[in-house]
């Protein structure tokens, strides 16, 4: 299996049978900036407007669950400009998006703390999942402020808590109810996460979610990625044998 299947004619993508939930890395932001002698600043606009057209594109074909990684809970170790410079691009991609939620029925969510951004982000997170609760359309899922342990360590604490307060008992606990504890409860789990940029890991990302999860890696940096690099690699996908350990 190629990791980095390229420019070869890939398969067609079967729109009939799409995955349910893909998840995305958009990984490579800062490379992309330093390639062309832009501040990564500049690669994250870019990669905002990317995740812009992959949304908008993830919604028409009529996939229902989209989940990007936008900022974990290492990414505040970046420089202060980096950081604001990101959280404005958040900011003006959810006024946009409010605008035209109503048209495009896209439901979004937020997975990850919210409590340490500007409180003005904050109440604009909960304003977008507030509007777009009853919403039929994509479901997008930004991960934000959002690590993987941190997200398992959360749900334990949770459930623990409700053990010691009589409304819960670790001898009926499953892992569909440990599920109902984490960020993603209700979301069924991702079965296709892409990365960009050529790195070949995980990184923190969807930990329990990802445990069947197929992979699809990619060298193309995120800024470039595109309607194209998602209908190849949801062919990619369509072209794997899942067992989930069944033969
Ligand atoms: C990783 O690339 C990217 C990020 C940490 C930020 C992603 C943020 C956006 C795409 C913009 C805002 C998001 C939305 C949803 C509007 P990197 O900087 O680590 O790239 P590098 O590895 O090449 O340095």
């Amino acid at each position: 299996m190629a990791l980095f299947p390229r420019r070869e004619k890939a398969p067609e993508a079967d729109l009939e049978h799409l995955p349910r939930h893909i998840a995305i890395i958009m990984d490579g932001n800062g490379r992309w900036a330093k390639q062309r002698g832009l501040p990564r600043t500049a690669g994250h606009a870019a990669g905002a407007e990317t995740f812009r057209t992959v949304a908008t594109f993830a919604k028409d074909i009529g996939l229902e669950y989209l989940t990007v990684y936008a900022f974990s809970t290492e990414n505040w170790k970046r420089p202060p400009e980096e950081v604001q410079a990101i959280m404005g691009l958040l900011e003006k991609y959810l006024h946009e998006a409010i605008g035209r939620m109503a048209r495009d029925r896209v439901k979004m969510a937020f997975f990850g703390d919210l409590t340490p951004l500007a409180p003005k982000l904050q109440a604009l997170c909960h304003e977008t999942e507030e509007i777009s609760r009853g919403y039929d359309g994509c479901q997008v899922n930004i991960c934000l402020n959002y690590g993987g342990r941190d997200e398992i360590v959360r749900a334990a604490r949770a459930f623990a808590l409700d053990c010691a307060e009589g409304r819960a008992d670790p001898n009926h606990l499953t892992e569909e109810r440990f599920g109902n504890y984490l960020y993603s409860a209700g979301v069924p789990d991702p079965d296709l996460i892409i990365r960009p940029s050529g790195e070949v890991r995980l990184s923190n990302f969807l930990p329990w979610q990802s445990a069947y999860a197929e992979f699809y890696f990619t060298d193309v940096l995120w800024p470039d990625f595109s309607k194209e690099e998602l209908l190849r690699a949801i062919a990619v996908y369509q072209h794997r044998s899942r067992r989930y350990g069944g033969v």
